[in-house]
């Protein structure tokens, strides 16, 4: 699941079904690529770690769930079928009281902790399914 799967070439890619493929939190998985941006789909609960990625944008688009993302001086409530751009450099941390599923829309190589040291929430990357 880990390497980049053969697409059909009509083949619509569908985010239940690809939400229904895995339970773990915090993995986040790419599900489809354009250009150097990945959307990857990841499924969230808890608290994350306070980060900031200095040379992109980060883009939060809420499936299931609500979600709240955390600034240093202000919050953003995301429900459903809402979204959210991270600015670059911005100190940013997602939290979840439940399960929230959600899609991530950033370049290619972009780690989910950030430019701080790796920590137990930091995603291998690349991982398609
Ligand atoms: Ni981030």
């Amino acid at each position: 699941m880990s390497d980049k799967p053969s697409l059909e070439k009509y083949q619509a890619i569908n985010f239940s079904q690809k939400l229904s493929l895995f339970s773990e939190q915090w993995a986040p998985k790419v599900i489809a690529q354009m250009n150097d941006y990945q959307i990857k789909i990841v499924k969230i609960q808890g608290d994350f770690s306070w980060h900031q990625h200095a040379q992109t944008d980060e883009t939060f688009i809420v499936l299931e769930g609500l979600l709240r993302l955390d600034f240093r001086d202000a919050s953003v409530h995301l429900a459903a079928g809402e979204m959210y751009v991270v600015p670059k450099g911005g100190e940013h941390k997602p939290f979840a009281a439940n399960e929230v599923k959600m899609l991530l829309i950033e370049p290619q190589g972009v780690l989910n902790t950030g430019d701080s040291a790796q920590s137990e929430r930091t995603a291998i990357n690349d991982v398609w399914i």
